[in-house]
């Protein structure tokens, strides 16, 4: 097979996404115009982002695409970082293991040629380098992605890359090359010193790792150290150090003595910010001061955006490089990372520069969902002030009533899933097809202080394993909120704006005799809202007659909610929902449609509405790694600065407003900054490898006029005797993991991968 084909589309997909940015930046780096920070790191210099395999959280480890997009895709200066493997006929090759059977086919290819052999001590099972030449590696083995939440689109396409073909990569600038096992290379009669001393009289090699101590001394006559500086590598705390027995452990104790042989030292993370078993951050430790006192550079590993490393972060990547980068303490002096992409945007837009008062032109409006609900169970007292907090314009209450009447806040009438309901009140779990499939504990059957007797539950969208859990900490916090006082609560802390949310009014009004618009239109007029127009009212539902009712306030902006994904907005539905409704709020497939992960394109919906002069909400961001594309990197503020500043909605309705917020006041929001986020374009990481593009969903429905028009509101019902029992309740299940998973177009099987993960 001929890779070169496949390759056709990898500069071109870089230079679409990233050239401007990489351009600016070099036009721009060391200028006067940039203000300089100031670092803490050992040089004062700013953090180096070191690529680890190149970007592997995205292409196969060391593939020659993972190479170019670390560096294309990434803002300033990258280090290219090989684990270097030797071949049998002594070639070196950047592979991140002595056995090839996890990043590679080789098992397929070669399937007698599994050995197993003593490496420091311990019997190792598999594939490994030195039993193939490089011709057999190079013209038969393909790379594939070892990492089940990252995309396997690109396996077999490529082929494992010597140590002079990833030198000779024009993109290359800086390398640092690791050599793990030195030891059991010259078991096997290869030296790796040799091959390290071959390349550093034709390339200029940057830095040089082993955690072998007896490697780095034997090399510190071999290469010149003022031009490669030579790192020590520590491994887990109780493993043996090859070549004093010592442990990794006992070594950190006397960090004097690596002076000698080494100018600086890679450690895991976890060695600067301890993290405990229960996930959370423990206080740091002085290892980057003590090492920086004695002249040592402090290099940190061991970075993923797809390996959440704790609560603490609330799965934003970048706020995790914030804590080892930009801490009033140290600065480490460079990040290892499979996505060299979000540690150089962390650097070059969310360090040293946070400024909450910069008004911001051609922002998009942040709106929460269920206050802050990504921090605290969704929609009580402590979520909200979290938004406030965390910079939403906007706050938002779904209107749920209790069965005596009293309008409060939740994302659903079924509190099976936000409250505590469930063990208390299983007894009243009834199916209302109307409302759900699935059996619920509705708010209208319980009253205000049965409600009140429950707590709130902070529950993850994406299931209950630990790798997507939301803050246990705070699962149980906060106090359920009356619609006043949510009004209340937005009018003392004068947020820009409110949404209220109403759905199910019909089946209320009918079924239950409650008024949800009334209380609604009530509330809102005893907290005056309706007398003022300085504070925003947006009423948003998915029931057009709902809207009608709250044309009579002119200055209540009114959105029509269209949670179908659908294809198309043609002119005569969107003149329908002009007598409706000021603004949409749709789903994200609905502006991009997504297959197996992968953004697919875009549809013209966003235009379709814009051009009727209707504003357009897009529901629901999380930052879940697990609900974003691949395109967006494992990072979801790639995905507002597409929806954002690609794209240009009006607004953006989230559970992590703090992301959003942190994004849209960075000096990079805007698009003609000297370093800009750009938005990522649709489409074209799936077409990089011509003819392996996933399979087209059916197209999602155009909208149509009958999608929009509702009966009219019936009569709120007085005499509710007329009305039978409700059904009895199926075992209750929990849909909401499958709905997002219908949302994102993933398969079931990936989702099961990904639980397995963690
Ligand atoms: C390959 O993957 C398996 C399963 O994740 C793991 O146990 C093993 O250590 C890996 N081997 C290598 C060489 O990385
Ligand atoms: C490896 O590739 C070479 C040349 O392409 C071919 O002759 C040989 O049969 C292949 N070996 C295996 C085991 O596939
Ligand atoms: C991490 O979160 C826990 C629980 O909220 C908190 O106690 C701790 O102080 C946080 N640590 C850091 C470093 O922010
Ligand atoms: C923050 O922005 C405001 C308004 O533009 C400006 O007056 C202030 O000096 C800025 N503060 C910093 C620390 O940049
Ligand atoms: C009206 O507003 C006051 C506070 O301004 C509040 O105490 C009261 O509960 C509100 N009444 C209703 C029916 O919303
Ligand atoms: C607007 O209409 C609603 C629903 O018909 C009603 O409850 C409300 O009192 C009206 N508001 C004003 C200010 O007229
Ligand atoms: C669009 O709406 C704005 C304000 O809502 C209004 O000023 C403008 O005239 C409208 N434009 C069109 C073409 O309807
Ligand atoms: C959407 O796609 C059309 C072509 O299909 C293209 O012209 C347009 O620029 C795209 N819009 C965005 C924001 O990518």
């Amino acid at each position: 097979m001929q890779f070169g084909e496949m390759f056709r589309c990898l500069l071109f997909f870089s230079m679409l996404i990233h050239s401007s940015f990489a351009q600016k930046l070099s036009e721009g780096s060391g200028t006067s115009d940039a203000p300089s920070k100031k670092w803490l790191t050992l040089n004062g210099n700013e953090p180096l982002v070191i690529a680890r395999g190149g970007f592997s959280g995205l292409f196969p480890d060391s593939s020659e695409f993972a190479v170019d997009m670390a560096m294309t895709s990434s803002m300033g200066d990258v280090v290219l970082y090989c684990d270097l493997q030797l071949t049998k006929d002594g070639l070196g090759v950047c592979q991140p293991d002595v056995r090839l059977d996890n990043t590679t086919n080789i098992a397929m290819v070669y399937p007698q040629g599994e050995k197993t052999y003593k490496v420091n001590g311990q019997d190792l099972k598999g594939w490994f380098t030195v039993d193939y030449t490089s011709d057999e590696l190079f013209n038969n083995v393909t790379l594939v992605q070892n990492v089940l939440s990252r995309p396997s689109l690109f396996d077999g396409a490529l082929s494992i890359q010597s140590v002079d073909d990833i030198v000779g990569r024009k993109s290359v600038k800086l390398l640092w090359l690791n050599v793990q096992y030195d030891g059991f290379y010259n078991e096997h009669k290869h030296s790796p010193a040799s091959y390290v001393q071959k390349v550093v009289r034709y390339y200029p090699l940057d830095y040089l790792s082993s955690p072998e101590i007896g490697f780095l001394k034997a090399m510190q006559g071999k290469v010149n150290k003022a031009r490669t500086k030579l790192i020590f590598r520590f491994l887990a705390t109780d493993a043996v150090e090859p070549s004093t027995k010592q442990t990794y452990g006992s070594i950190l104790k006397d960090l004097e003595s690596i002076k000698s042989f080494a100018s600086g030292i890679l450690v895991p993370k976890e060695y600067i910010l301890p993290v405990g078993t229960n996930k959370y951050l423990e206080a740091p430790t002085s290892l980057v001061a003590d090492a920086h006192k004695l002249g040592l550079e402090v290099y940190a590993s061991g970075f993923a955006n797809d390996y959440p490393a704790s609560f603490n972060y609330s799965y934003d990547p970048t706020s995790e490089y914030l804590q080892f980068i930009d801490n009033s303490e140290f600065s480490v002096d460079g990040v290892l990372t499979d996505f060299p992409p979000t540690a150089s945007e962390t650097i070059a837009c969310f360090t040293q520069n946070n400024n909450a008062s910069k008004p911001v032109k051609g922002k998009a409006l942040i709106i929460s969902h269920n206050g802050a609900s990504g921090n605290y169970p969704g929609c009580t007292d402590l979520a909200y002030q979290q938004a406030i907090d965390d910079g939403a314009d906007i706050i938002d209450c779904s209107v749920q009533m209790s069965k005596d009447g009293v309008a409060f806040c939740l994302d659903s009438a079924d509190l099976s899933g936000d409250t505590t309901a469930m063990p208390t009140f299983m007894s009243r779990s009834i199916v209302i097809p109307e409302i759900q499939q699935d059996s619920g504990i509705f708010s209208f059957d319980l009253t205000w202080s049965e409600i009140q007797s429950l707590k709130p539950q902070l529950v993850s969208p994406f299931g209950s394993d630990v790798g997507f859990l939301r803050d246990p900490a705070n699962k149980n916090k906060g106090k359920f909120v009356t619609l006043s006082e949510f009004l209340e609560l937005a009018k003392s802390k004068a947020v820009s704006g409110v949404l209220i949310n109403i759905e199910n009014a019909a089946y209320l009004a009918s079924k239950k005799g409650l008024g949800i618009v009334d209380a609604v239109s009530k509330a809102l007029s005893n907290a005056t809202f309706d007398k003022q127009s300085t504070q925003q009212v947006l009423i948003q539902s998915d029931d057009s007659s709902v809207l009608s009712q709250f044309k009579n306030v002119s200055t209540y902006k009114r959105v029509l909610t269209i949670e179908e994904k659908i294809s198309d907005a043609p002119k005569q539905p969107v003149e329908e929902i002009k007598k409706y409704a000021d603004a949409v709020t749709i789903t994200r497939p609905s502006i991009m449609p997504i297959s197996n992960s992968f953004l697919m394109g875009n549809t013209s919906v966003l235009d379709e509405m814009h051009a009727a002069n209707i504003s357009v909400y897009l529901s629901v961001l999380r930052n879940e790694y697990i609900s974003l594309a691949f395109d967006y990197f494992a990072d979801p503020i790639l995905e507002l600065a597409t929806y954002v500043a690609g794209f240009g909605v009006d607004g953006i309705i989230t559970e992590y407003p703090a992301t959003a917020n942190k994004y849209m006041r960075s000096p990079c929001f805007d698009l003609n900054a000297e370093q800009a986020i750009l938005p990522v374009q649709p489409g074209s990481l799936v077409s990089i490898i011509q003819g392996a593009e996933p399979p087209a969903e059916a197209p999602a429905p155009i909208l149509e006029v009958a999608d929009i028009v509702d009966p009219p509101l019936p009569p709120v019902a007085v005499d509710l005797s007329v009305n039978s029992p409700p059904a009895p309740a199926p075992d209750a299940k929990d849909s909401s993991a499958l709905k997002i998973v219908a949302d994102l177009g993933l398969s079931l099987a990936a989702v099961g991968a990904l639980n397995l993960l963690f």
